[in-house]
């Protein structure tokens, strides 16, 4: 098989200052509002401690090869993801296109959503605008939901405001580029999360009651690994928390030196994440505890809709604090800022550089462009039926779209380009060497698992629509939203290359 080359963008491919810098970028990416808002509210959903079994299973198994595969490849192919699998195969360069546009124009958009509630209710926080009843501020005043999705009504101006906000910030840290915006913003953002997360688990584990919250979290309850729900919501979770399938370790990987221990680098990605995950389950867990003493209700009865956990229950628990509850409630939310900010970063990185390894586009421009759409396509999560779309997006994207890709990530590099040619290369570049068992994750085990979890999970929407929502609202907002990225995908794949440069 002939391998096609494309040249280097105007400049020279940017690089990583340092090893450290490049590791921050990536657990910054990993690191986000998976780790407190959606691990929490599934953890919660599923049982507590018994999530963490499937959890950790998905994560030695799926996770770390796929982690792997994804900084193997974008550093051999130094590209961004279409221009990656463009060099595995030429043909495969559209998978590279629907893994950043799923990214950018489907989680990014509601993404940024969620992060411009935590800046609100950073800002609630300081007078507990929420009141006595935090669940009737956030449906009802706060998002003001409609009827259901379909339903959409007027954007809501205080989020439409905080979501400029967000986006600002975003563009501009990704406006400086990979060493001067990306790589220095994580190295303020990451030592300042984990010192926020430590006053957070620390607080919230001494408040009167938390130890019955613990306990719920570290009991798994064995009885519920028979329901298949809890193991796609932990498959699904890993994609989403490691940001994998959405062609951001690829790009991070490419800007790495010749030189550099892959396998090591993917295990502390990878450990650091889940570690994140597991510590900020403690004050989630150990909040609900207290909430449940000062209520007096059972600890599974304290959340009515799991999606709703950092929004209804938090602000209710940080009200019944009897001291210093303002500043609790700033630090979480300031939290989910900061971990939700380093994530936006890399999905716009990662779609942006595509753009710039396709058509040499000049940075600023494309990333100012990016951002500026960006903003304009995630007003739709700030309508009045937001809170629908996001759940159906999130759904359809983290579990059709994610597993698609993957699935399709394996096939084009186990099967087509060969995995061993890439563990050669991983072999080469560093000191630890990758076992051959790897080869048979990614030719055969990832995929048959993948395979089997998509099958179910249709066979479950095909019963019944998710969550009750429409049959419509869920095919045109969350099935046509795959198809429309797919497409797109195509379209951008049919564009020939500004430059492409000899065949070997
Ligand atoms: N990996 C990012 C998160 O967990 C997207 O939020």
């Amino acid at each position: 098989m002939s391998e096609t080359n494309y040249s280097e963008p105007h400049h020279p491919r940017p690089q990583w200052k340092s090893r450290t810098g490049f590791i921050l970028a990536a657990i910054g990416s990993a690191v986000g509002l998976g780790n407190i808002w959606r691990f929490s509210y599934l953890c919660y959903k599923n049982g507590g401690g018994a999530f963490l079994i499937p959890y950790t299973i998905a994560l030695l198994v799926v996770g770390i090869p796929l982690m792997i595969l994804e900084l193997g490849v974008g550093h051999k192919m130094r590209g961004s993801a279409p221009m990656s699998f463009a060099k595995v195969h030429p043909k495969w360069e559209w998978l590279g296109w629907w893994a950043v546009i799923c990214a950018m124009y489907g989680i990014m958009l509601y993404y940024s959503v969620v992060i411009a509630w935590c800046v609100s209710y950073m800002f609630f926080s300081f007078n507990l605008s929420w009141g006595n009843d935090p669940n009737a501020f956030f449906y009802n005043e706060f998002l003001q939901l409609s009827q259901g999705p379909l339903d959409i009504g007027d954007m809501r101006t205080p989020i439409l405001t905080a979501l400029l906000s967000v986006w600002a910030m975003s563009w501009g840290i990704v406006f400086f580029g990979v060493q001067k915006g990306v790589e220095r913003a994580n190295k303020i953002f990451m030592p300042l999360l984990l010192i926020l997360m430590i006053v957070l688990v620390g607080w919230s584990v001494s408040l009167e009651g938390a130890a019955q919250g613990i306990a719920v979290y570290l009991t798994p309850d064995f009885s519920k690994l028979g329901n298949l729900q809890i193991w796609i919501d932990a498959f699904s979770q890993i994609f989403f928390t490691l940001s994998l399938a959405f062609g951001i370790m690829i790009v991070y990987a490419s800007y790495l030196p010749k030189k550099v221990d892959i396998v090591k680098d993917a295990c502390i990605i990878c450990f650091s994440n889940s570690a994140f995950s597991i510590f900020a389950g403690f004050s989630v867990f150990g909040t609900l505890g207290y909430m449940a003493h000062a209520t007096q209700q059972p600890i599974d009865e304290v959340v009515t809709k799991s999606i709703g956990l950092a929004f209804v229950t938090y602000p209710q628990a940080i009200s019944l604090i009897p001291t210093f509850s303002k500043v609790f409630g700033v630090v979480f939310f300031s939290s989910l800022v900061i971990a939700g900010l380093s994530s936006a970063i890399s999905l716009i990185e990662a779609f942006s550089s595509a753009i710039v390894d396709k058509f040499h586009f000049k940075r600023s421009s494309v990333v100012s462009v990016v951002c500026l759409t960006g903003f304009l396509g995630s007003m739709i999560f700030s309508s009045k039926a937001g809170l629908y779309w996001v759940d159906i997006v999130d759904q359809f994207v983290t579990h059709y779209g994610l597993v698609i890709i993957a699935l399709l990530e394996c096939v084009a590099v186990g099967w087509v380009f060969q995995s061993q040619k890439l563990r050669k290369h991983i072999d080469s570049a560093g000191n630890t060497k990758l076992s051959p068992i790897w080869d048979s994750c990614i030719r055969f085990i990832i995929p048959a698992v993948l395979i089997i979890l998509l099958l179910n999970d249709l066979k479950a929407e095909i019963a019944a629509p998710y969550e009750g929502y429409s049959r419509v609202a869920t095919l045109m907002i969350g099935r046509d939203w795959l198809i429309f990225a797919l497409i797109a995908s195509l379209l951008i794949f049919l564009q020939p290359w500004k430059k492409e440069l000899k065949t070997e």
